[in-house]
């Protein structure tokens, strides 16, 4: 078998890759180990940025996004017992909607499907072989368990923090810039009203705890834990108890929790984002801990560039734009990179933190909400940084 562009991984990544390159006449493939269930029910975060809701839109690639999604004009910090809004349309003259990632790739495999994009689940990829050719192929197991190959002008990894098109980019499954985090979040999804119009990102003596929404009759709710925390180890009324010491000030609405999961915390860069025939994508480049919500708009960004380079490539034969592709993408992926790592430093709790790192925290929160300049910052990185046109 043969196609142009080999792309595994069909998560938010991969599935939008594939459509604006079937918007721009190029065919691919698109194959995923997990269902089409699997996909379409994995819970991830919320906040999209101005840029990829224009996007989506824009595209066609989700059109439900602007009818069933909430535009958020600001976002809370809380600290020391105070609340302290951040107003992104008059720092920025943006906003983000709250439009839940599972959302985003079910518009995206139906609009993909009703378009013919041949789109394969249950296919498991093994290794890229000839990946230093100019045909490199994909090589596993379709989902009857029987060998396959699919060869490809160009094979593209956007297929999650354990991918395997990794080793054939960058030497090694797991070679990266990398670090961990004393802290994980226990999540929840609740059946209640919201207890906030915008999300509140609270830092508390106890922790952080992030004041989520997904509708006006379901919320989702964090608060920091320890990594190795058991999801099933606390009942709801232990839950409600953490959540609500971390908010002073507010009076959650609590209701039945019907989903609870701890979220492990990481940062991680690829050494490499290409090599040859070859590209990574999405988490398969870089994994940010979830604070501040860049992972799928990070993800977006990396595949507007390599658009843009395989149109060059593959229509033009011109390779300068792919050229530039990974040092053009790490410039926002290191940026988003630190904010995912300042956001995270400066609102959670850390193990061991003294009295000094706890005053200093607070010094440090107070310079950002009390300056204009420090709000802006936020607001910008928040909101999201205009797409990069020039390759
Ligand atoms: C959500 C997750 C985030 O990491 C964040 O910063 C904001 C919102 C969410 O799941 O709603």
């Amino acid at each position: 078998e043969r196609t142009r562009v080999a792309i595994v991984g069909a998560g938010p990544a991969g599935l939008l890759l594939s459509h604006l390159l079937a918007a721009s006449g190029i065919e691919s493939v698109v194959v995923d180990q997990r269902s089409r269930e699997e996909i379409e029910n994995t819970i991830r975060a919320g906040i999209l940025e101005q840029g990829t809701v224009d996007l989506l839109a824009a595209t066609g690639a989700s059109t439900r996004v602007l009818t069933d999604g909430h535009r958020h004009d600001g976002i809370e910090l809380r600290f020391a017992g105070e609340g302290h809004r951040i107003d992104f349309p008059s720092l920025t003259g943006r906003s983000v909607w709250l439009y839940p990632q599972h959302e985003v790739l079910r518009d995206l495999v139906a609009t993909r499907l009703a378009d013919g994009q041949d789109l394969r689940f249950g296919v498991t990829v093994d290794h890229v072989a000839d990946a230093t050719s100019d045909r490199p192929r994909i090589v596993g197991t379709d989902d009857e368990g029987r060998p396959f190959e699919i060869e490809a002008d160009f094979v593209v990894g956007a297929d999650g923090s354990r991918s395997v098109v990794r080793a054939a980019v960058t030497g090694s499954s797991t070679g990266g810039y990398f670090r961990e985090y004393p802290f994980a979040w226990f999540g929840i999804l609740c059946e209640a009203p919201p207890s906030s119009e915008e999300l509140i990102y609270s830092n508390s003596p106890n922790g952080f705890a992030l004041i989520s929404q997904r509708s006006a009759t379901v919320q989702r709710m964090y608060f920091q834990c320890d990594p190795e925390a058991d999801p099933h180890a606390l009942d709801e009324e232990a839950i409600w108890a953490e959540l609500q010491s971390r908010v002073p000030g507010t009076t959650l609405q609590e209701g039945r929790i019907f989903q609870r999961d701890v979220l492990r915390f990481r940062s991680f860069v690829a050494h490499e984002l290409r090599r040859g025939r070859l590209a990574l994508i999405g988490d398969a480049a870089h994994t940010v801990p979830p604070t501040g919500a860049k992972g799928m708009n990070l993800a977006v960004a990396d595949v507007v560039l390599l658009h843009r380079a395989l149109t060059a490539l593959l229509d033009d034969r011109d390779e300068r734009p792919l050229e530039a592709f990974a040092e053009v993408a790490l410039r926002r992926i290191w940026k988003a990179q630190h904010f995912s790592w300042w956001m995270t430093s400066m609102l959670h709790v850390a193990p061991d933190a003294s009295d000094f790192d706890r005053r200093r925290q607070e010094g440090e929160l107070r310079s950002v909400v009390e300056s204009e300049a420090g709000r802006t910052y936020l607001a910008e990185a928040y909101t999201g940084w205009p797409f990069e046109t020039r390759l």
